[in-house]
């Protein structure tokens, strides 16, 4: 028998204060259906990421919330472990980046380039927070544009004119914890350099182990010139402290890459068939591809390959660089509440339909992929559901209810079941040059295939003719034979259907040779609806609690801020502000439609025994006028009267709900009575 292939895949190393967005899980998706397939190939592929854990905005952060950067960095993992899990993203190890293993491999592979002649130490200087003691990262550092003038930049680039420049160009400069003006402070560096390995670099990335687009992107770099990397940081920090220094830490990109080989060296502990150095060893046969995200390129295809190398080890044998994610054509935005955390998306929806709709549109190209809801909802609908699913709903009953579950001795159509089986290669081929959407189309065709294979036979008819009872076995049985083909090609999208699919087909883990032997004279067991199709109502319904989530406003957790910025950014109002809002609950007397208003109810309250109120509510869509008479319900009673062109509207009804339908009035428990303060 061959040796196995032996892959080692990773994914990036999401950082330790973010939740994981749906945008983040375009490229976990997107690897996992990666080892999936190479694991139903039969290949000894092991899939590791964890979580980076370390530098300066993790410790503001866990400052900003009272803990410890251990503590916030624990309970991080935990969150990001489990909502990846639920996306049935499976990984054989997901460590963290603050661990001795990582400590220690940062250590040797620094230690080996010191060695080498390949790290310098300079003394630069930087801004420094007087106030807080710490050397500002960019990133907190904000000021005038020296271009344009315009307020509030940050400390690389100007978002009004586009200029680049240094923090230290930045008219009058703030740090944005603090609000100090930042002194410039001296303070020793460590360097990489880089430029040490142009000649390797410039080979290594033209030897295939690039998208092409990432090559050309390489090419203008090279052409800037190579440039010494910092990879020092100064306490205080959160980090691995340099050997033989007090106050230095290794900057964070620096042991962020090398927690790929600690999250491996990790598992080793635990899967004694792993031996560490076969797999890193340099010129080890094993191969190692990393999937990353298009912003981090220059970290894993220049900085990365070039430590590996000069350290002794082996380099990467592909990276694999995803687009962004957009919504609707838009970045991700919170204001607009089309920034979707993971969770809230698990809250509402099946995560396979988000695993088949990536699957669906990605490419081996580094282009955005844009999230549209409309036609998220159609092609689940239509293609995952009315196409694929169906197959098995419309031949499984028969099976069941007329043959006790027991599949036919022979295939009705040896030449379509071959032609199906046919396609297997080509399929793992498209998946493994990651043309995932140009397989899901080909799975999709032969779907329709079989759709009409059922149509043209139609078992419902022959069903109704004793005398041809064995066809409707032999059709059913066909149909489901080529459903157990398509399931085994979609596998690697919706593991947890084909856990479904192998239990109702009463077999073993399906792997991709599978495709070559039908299912002949087998008992299968009771077919169980799938997967369901999408209601727009869960859509609307996430889209509500996301927007939701942001008017929390959590953005304490997301961007450092001054406690200035922060009373700003919450709009906090007094008790004294809430206090001028006079809440009441009313009594609703008349109800009635307004002509010409196709969204207004015209309401008469009560507001106690001698006031009543006439008001002009949007609600028409969700009640029924007579069926608000006599509710109790709570009104601003002190709003300005506003003139409409029906007349004048002296109040406002409360009620929640993202509006047409789906608004409710908010009404108290029984016992309160019109008049009533809210309070
Ligand atoms: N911690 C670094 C990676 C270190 S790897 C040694 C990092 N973390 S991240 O949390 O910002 O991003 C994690 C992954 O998600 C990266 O591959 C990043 O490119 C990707 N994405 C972040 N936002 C994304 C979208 N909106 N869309 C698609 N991918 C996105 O970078
Ligand atoms: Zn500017």
């Amino acid at each position: 028998m061959a040796a196995k292939r032996q892959m080692l895949v990773t994914s990036a190393l999401i950082y330790a204060n973010g939740t994981p967005h749906l945008g983040h899980l375009v490229g976990y998706i997107q690897a996992d259906i990666w080892v999936r397939l190479q694991k139903m190939l039969g290949a000894d592929c092991v899939y590791i990421c964890g979580s980076d854990s370390h530098g300066t905005p993790i410790m503001i952060q866990a400052e900003k919330m009272g803990i410890t950067p251990t503590a916030l960095i624990e309970e991080m993992h935990r969150e990001q472990l489990r909502d990846f899990t639920d996306f049935y993203v499976e990984f054989d190890n997901y460590y963290s980046t603050h661990s001795p293993e990582n400590r220690e491999l940062v250590e040797l592979i620094f230690k080996r380039h010191l060695d080498a002649g390949n790290i310098t130490k300079r003394t630069i200087k930087q801004l420094f927070d007087p106030e807080k003691n710490m050397f500002l990262p960019d990133r907190y550092i904000k000021g005038e544009c020296p271009n344009c003038g315009s307020k509030d930049q940050y400390g690389d680039n100007c978002e009004v004119c586009g200029a680049t420049y240094l923090p230290t160009d930045l008219k009058n400069p703030y740090s944005t914890l603090t609000g100090a003006k930042p002194i410039e402070k001296e303070s020793e560096h460590y360097f990489f350099k880089l430029q040490n390995h142009e000649n390797f670099l410039k080979d290594w990335t033209r030897r295939g182990h690039l998208q092409e687009q990432v090559s050309n992107k390489l090419d203008e770099w090279f052409k800037d010139g190579l440039k010494e990397w910092d990879i020092s940081r100064d306490a205080p920090y959160f980090g691995f402290t340099i050997p033989g220094e007090k106050d230095k830490y290794f900057y964070v990109w620096l042991d962020a890459p090398i927690g790929y080989m600690a999250s491996f060296k990790n598992l080793c502990e635990r899967r004694k068939d792993l031996d560490f150095d076969t797999y890193w060893k340099s010129e080890s046969p094993v191969e190692l591809y990393h999937f990353i995200g298009k912003d981090i390129i220059y970290f894993h295809a220049l900085f990365w390959p070039a430590i590996l190398h000069g350290a002794n080890f082996r380099t990467p044998t592909a990276i694999f660089v995803n687009g962004f994610l957009t919504v609707n054509g838009q970045k991700m935005s919170k204001s607009r509440g089309t920034f979707l955390k993971a969770r809230t998306y698990l809250d509402h929806l099946n995560p396979e339909y988000l695993r088949y709709y990536f699957a669906a549109k990605l490419s081996d190209r580094i282009e955005d992929l844009d999230i549209n809801f409309e036609d998220f909802m159609q092609r689940v609908n239509s293609d995952l559901v009315g196409k694929f699913i169906n197959i098995a709903s419309r031949c499984a009953s028969f099976i069941n209810k007329i043959f006790a579950g027991t599949l036919a001795n022979q295939l009705a159509e040896p030449e379509l079941y071959q032609q199906f089986a046919q396609a297997g290669s080509e399929i793992a081929e498209r998946y493994h040059q990651l043309e995932y959407s140009q397989a899901i189309r080909q799975i999709m065709a032969l779907a329709d295939r079989a759709n009409q294979y059922i149509d043209e036979q139609k078992p419902w008819v022959l069903a109704k003719d004793p005398a041809r009872k064995t066809e409707v076995q032999a059709v059913c049985s066909m149909g489901i034979n080529l459903f157990r083909v398509l399931m085994i090609y979609l596998k690697p999208v919706l593991p947890h259907t084909a856990k479904q699919v192998e239990s109702f087909l009463n077999i073993p883990p399906l792997q991709w040779h599978d495709k070559d032997t039908p299912l002949l004279g087998h008992a299968i067991c009771d077919f169980k609806p799938l997967i369901q199709r999408i209601d727009p109502k869960q859509i609307e319904a996430m889209k509500m609690s996301s927007q939701q989530d942001m008017e929390k406003k959590i953005t304490a957790l997301e961007t450092p801020m001054s406690a200035k910025e922060k009373e700003e950014k919450m709009e906090l109002i007094s008790i004294e502000d809430f206090s001028k809002v006079d809440l009441r609950i009313a009594k609703i007397l008349e109800a009635e439609s307004v002509e010409g208003a196709d969204k207004l109810l015209r309401l008469k309250v009560s507001l106690g025994p001698d006031e009543t109120r006439q008001i002009f509510a949007g609600i028409k869509s969700a009640y029924q006028p007579e069926e608000l008479i006599g509710r109790h319900v709570v009104v601003v009673a002190n709003l300005q009267p506003r003139k409409m062109r029906f007349g004048i509207s002296e109040g406002m009804v409360l009620a929640a709900g993202p509006g047409g339908k789906d608004l409710w009035v908010v009404s108290p428990d029984p016992g309160a009575e019109s008049g009533m303060k809210v309070k």
